[in-house]
């Protein structure tokens, strides 16, 4: 399932209408969709709208003119304008589209839009007139010409007391169409991402495990670690795009291709069931996911309470299953399968160790002692280790990048594999 919304990074660009009210309302469906938003407006927008109203519901500072003049060196636009993967002008006023429409740059907005590579979507509310005044019309399709998505305006009631075109489209029109392109830029940067050296993977089976594992204390705390699945995710989009029939088991809940399989887990021994189900059929195993080596020996039945001032907490941990051991030992003939080691120190040597001692056929190592490597970043730089053969280093890049060319990596060991049989 796509989840449309999730840790995209949504730029509100409020100008001064009365719908500017609707934006509070705007901005926590998209907070409690998962997005991660952020608001600019213009300082007529203010007179409509709070400042204040709008940073405690996006849980963001919010960026006005007055900030931006008063500390321009502070504030930079231009990295507001790179953050965003969508850019919603709302509602936008017959003014500042003409402003856009030109090319003008006189406002924090203005500037910071016309800054902005990223997808714009423009939901315009204005008097009936104004709308259908040429001028206006001239304006929105410049605007419609130079790739800005335009919703609405709709008919109906209008501030005016009568009715016209010229209201801001209903907000659930404008969650779906928001939806909707962040869906869109999502698969076209996977594509422009991944697809160009793609190794052919069709008629492949592959299962893939992402995420930390979370192993229960009592019902509300857990031991986890600080995996986001990204790595795992990225694995299995590109093999997917790629052609395999792609089987996720995996800890969280990331935007991914249609066609991958995610099935949801929480603990390592859940994680062990579900890569045994899907593995009799898989050409390719690929343990991403960062598996907690233990857990509780009783977890509690209810929530731990302190009862006293210096009570202290001892957890009695046992070992979890090794799933990457298991799925080696139980290992078929053509069957090729990879781990991850993420370690902070000795790290050629140790995973060296861990080629041997899980008697896979493939180590990817993460030295997780360099800042911005393995866990949780976008990007990764790892060496892959292979028994009898020389270490390959991929240096720094996007994990999106990175699981293309390890995909590249592994699709020729299958073959040397399969050639053998
Ligand atoms: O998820 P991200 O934020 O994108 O980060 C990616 C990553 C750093 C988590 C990933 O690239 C990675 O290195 N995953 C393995 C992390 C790890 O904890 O490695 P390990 O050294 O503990 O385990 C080695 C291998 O054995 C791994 O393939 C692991 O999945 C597997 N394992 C470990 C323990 C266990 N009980 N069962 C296992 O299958």
């Amino acid at each position: 399932m796509l989840t449309t919304y999730q840790n995209k990074k949504v730029l509100l660009a409020v100008t001064g209408g009365i719908a500017a009210y609707k934006v509070t309302e705007l901005v926590r469906q998209l907070v409690k969709g998962g997005a991660i938003v952020r608001v600019m407006m213009t300082p007529t927008a203010e007179d409509f709208v709070s400042q204040r109203t709008l940073a405690i519901l996006s849980q963001n500072p919010v960026l006005t003119e007055a900030d931006w003049q008063a500390a321009s060196a502070a504030v930079d636009h231009v990295a507001w304008a790179r953050w965003a993967d969508l850019l919603v002008l709302v509602p936008l006023t017959a003014n500042t589209m003409a402003k856009l429409a030109q090319g003008l740059a006189d406002n924090v907005l203005t500037t910071t839009t016309l800054a902005s590579p990223a997808v714009k979507l423009a939901v315009p509310a204005m008097n009936d007139v104004m709308w259908a005044s040429p001028a206006v019309q001239r304006n929105a399709a410049l605007l419609q010409a130079d790739g800005v998505h335009l919703l609405g305006p709709a008919e109906g009631f209008l501030a005016e007391g009568y009715a016209g075109k010229g209201r801001l489209v209903p907000l659930e029109q404008i969650m779906t169409t928001i939806g909707q392109l962040l869906a869109e830029e999502d698969r076209s940067a996977r594509a422009a991402d991944q697809l160009p050296d793609l190794p052919d993977l069709s008629g492949r089976q592959v299962v893939i495990t992402a995420g930390g594992t979370r192993e229960a204390i009592d019902p509300v705390r857990y031991l986890t670690n600080r995996s986001s699945g990204k790595m795992g995710y990225a694995l299995a989009n590109a093999a997917a795009i790629a052609g395999a029939k792609v089987t996720l088991v995996t800890t969280v809940d990331r935007p991914c291709d249609d066609s991958v399989k995610q099935v949801f887990v929480e603990t390592a021994v859940e994680m062990l069931a579900a890569v045994e189900t899907a593995l009799p059929t898989a050409d390719l195993f690929i343990g991403a996911a960062a598996v907690s080596d233990f857990r509780l020996a009783h977890p509690a039945a209810e929530k731990i309470k302190k009862s006293g001032p210096d009570d202290g907490l001892t957890l009695q941990l046992v070992q979890n299953p090794d799933i990457l051991r298991s799925v080696a030992q139980a290992k078929k003939p053509g069957q090729l399968i990879v781990g991850f080691a993420a370690e902070t120190n000795d790290p050629a040597a140790n995973a060296q160790k861990k080629l041997a001692r899980k008697q896979v056929d493939c180590i990817v190592l993460n030295d997780v002692s360099q800042a911005g490597i393995g866990f949780n970043g976008d990007d990764n730089a790892v060496t892959v280790f292979r028994p009898g053969q020389p270490a390959v280093h991929f240096e720094r890049m996007k994990k999106t990048a990175l699981a293309a060319a390890l995909l590249r990596v592994f699709a020729q060991s299958l073959d040397e594999l399969t050639a053998d049989l």
